[in-house]
């Protein structure tokens, strides 16, 4: 089956052209002109042809505060197609007192009757013994190449230092990457105690007991034993000044320091939190939402390339049913914001719609660095040979964010009512068309584990 997009702008990290697309089986054959005929010819006349977006952290079913998160694979994978990402990496969890290898099974049985995308996993791990060290190298043998540890949410997820430090040291040896959740979890922990005891519950309380000098201190911190470690690091949802700045100075010496940050930062701030009744339970996630004077910060890192990737951290929760576990205690509300289906367009219309980022650097963030630092050199770009996982992007086409159309299993949309221009209009993955004309062609299962590659630098400084 051969398929030709005609007359589009090709748009990769590196360059735009007005050039067609020609597609064979799974794989692009060829970009220019004169490519020949075809069995499916689609049309990008005034439209941008880019690469699949690919979304390197999300959170299916993830089990969280006595629930778990609202979508499944199937669900959240079809969201995310509609929304012009073909590839997630999802984050898989190790149980208490389990393997990690029942971890990443546990998850690959969740997701691979269901995904509708290619998706890749990183493992939470939760627990440092001896086994679980020599039990990482295993992971990285099976295509799980990354890990994330915690810092924060003492009882649950954190790990003490020595533990993150024995992992990284670890990491160091066998090829992967270490991720970073970096907030320091036992101060906030004092913190939200005392915050309960005062009689102070409602959901902005949680924003105010996560102050973002945490957040510099734990990324800090986490940058400063990956040096000693010399192990790349990434740090996830980076959400404050204070973090980006610690980013920047470890990178300025040399660390191979990463990060990502997610639209909720660039585009909602703490006032979110504070909307009138328990309405602010619907923005609660952590790091949590900062004042609006961190998003130029957030952005100034995007444009300079202190800031890599743009990811979601898609971990959706209903606000009826789920959000309203914690209405009388703000640390009880789960953690976490939809977003999987929204990121495409908002970073469009929020970056490159405003003038704020090149359209070449929106793919870049998107899709190129998180395909190169996650071990996925088939995807992420548009050249002869790769996966043929592409948008057909309308720039112009007005639409409004809601609940009401989204595809998300979630009762409610963070950016309900907000209009943006620019949207996926055909969405392919490996050849297959998954989207056009607002109908959904994919099937649950089609989806493909992508064991990913150790961590190879995008250059030799960082
Ligand atoms: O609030 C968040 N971010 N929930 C998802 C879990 C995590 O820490 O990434
Ligand atoms: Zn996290
Ligand atoms: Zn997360």
């Amino acid at each position: 089956m051969k398929t030709l997009i005609k007359n589009g702008t090709v748009v990769t990290a590196a360059e735009m052209t007005a050039a067609d697309v020609l597609i064979e089986g799974e794989k692009i054959r060829a970009v220019g002109t004169d490519l020949g005929e075809a069995d499916k010819v689609i049309d990008a006349t005034d439209r941008y042809v880019m690469p699949g977006g690919i979304d390197v952290h999300t959170h299916m079913e993830l089990p969280f505060g006595g629930t778990f998160a609202s979508d499944d694979f199937a669900t959240g994978t079809r969201a995310a197609a509609f929304g012009g990402t073909t590839t997630i990496v999802d984050i898989a969890v190790q149980g208490f007192g389990e393997s990690l290898s029942q971890g990443l099974d546990t998850w690959l049985q969740k997701a691979e009757p269901k995904s509708h995308i290619d998706f890749g996993l990183h493992l939470i791990v939760r627990e440092i013994t001896p086994a679980i060290l020599s039990e990482m190298d295993a992971m990285i043998e099976r295509g799980v190449s990354s890990f994330k540890l915690f810092m924060a949410y003492p009882g649950v997820f954190m790990l003490d230092d020595a533990s993150i430090f024995r992992a990284m040291s670890r990491t160091a040896e066998n090829g992967g990457l270490i991720m970073l959740h970096a907030e320091n979890g036992g101060a906030i922990d004092v913190l939200v105690q005392r915050y309960l005891a005062e009689g102070k519950t409602a959901p902005i309380n949680h924003g105010l007991t996560r102050p973002s000098s945490m957040e510099g201190e734990a990324t800090h911190r986490a940058i400063a034993l990956a040096e000693l470690a010399e192990v790349p690091v990434y740090i996830v949802h980076l959400s404050a000044k204070e973090a980006l700045d610690a980013v920047r100075e470890g990178r300025d010496r040399g660390v191979h320091a990463y990060a990502e940050t997610c639209p909720q930062y660039l585009y909602l701030t703490l006032e979110d939190m504070g909307r009138p009744g328990f309405e602010g339970a619907k923005f609660v996630c952590s790091p949590p939402l900062r004042p609006r004077e961190h998003q130029a910060e957030l952005w100034k890192g995007l444009v300079l390339d202190d800031l890599q990737v743009v990811s979601t951290d898609h971990c959706p929760f209903d606000y009826k049913d789920q959000k309203i576990l914690g209405k009388d205690d703000f640390s009880a509300i789960p953690n976490g914001l939809p977003g999987v289906e929204d990121r495409y367009t908002l970073l469009w219309d929020g970056g490159v719609a405003t003038g704020e980022i090149t359209p070449m650097r929106f793919v870049e963030l998107i899709a190129t660095a998180p395909a190169k630092l996650f071990g996925l050199p088939s995807k992420g770009t548009i050249a002869s040979g790769a996966d043929a996982d592409l948008v057909v992007f309308d720039p112009h086409k007005e639409r409004v964010i809601s609940s009401a159309t989204h595809h998300m299993r979630v009762d409610y949309s963070c950016y309900e009512g907000r209009r943006v221009t620019g949207s996926p209009e055909v969405v392919l993955q490996r050849g297959n068309v998954l989207v056009e004309g607002g109908e959904f062609f994919g099937r649950p299962g089609d989806g493909r584990f992508l064991e990913r590659k150790p961590f190879s630098s995008p250059s030799p400084r960082p």
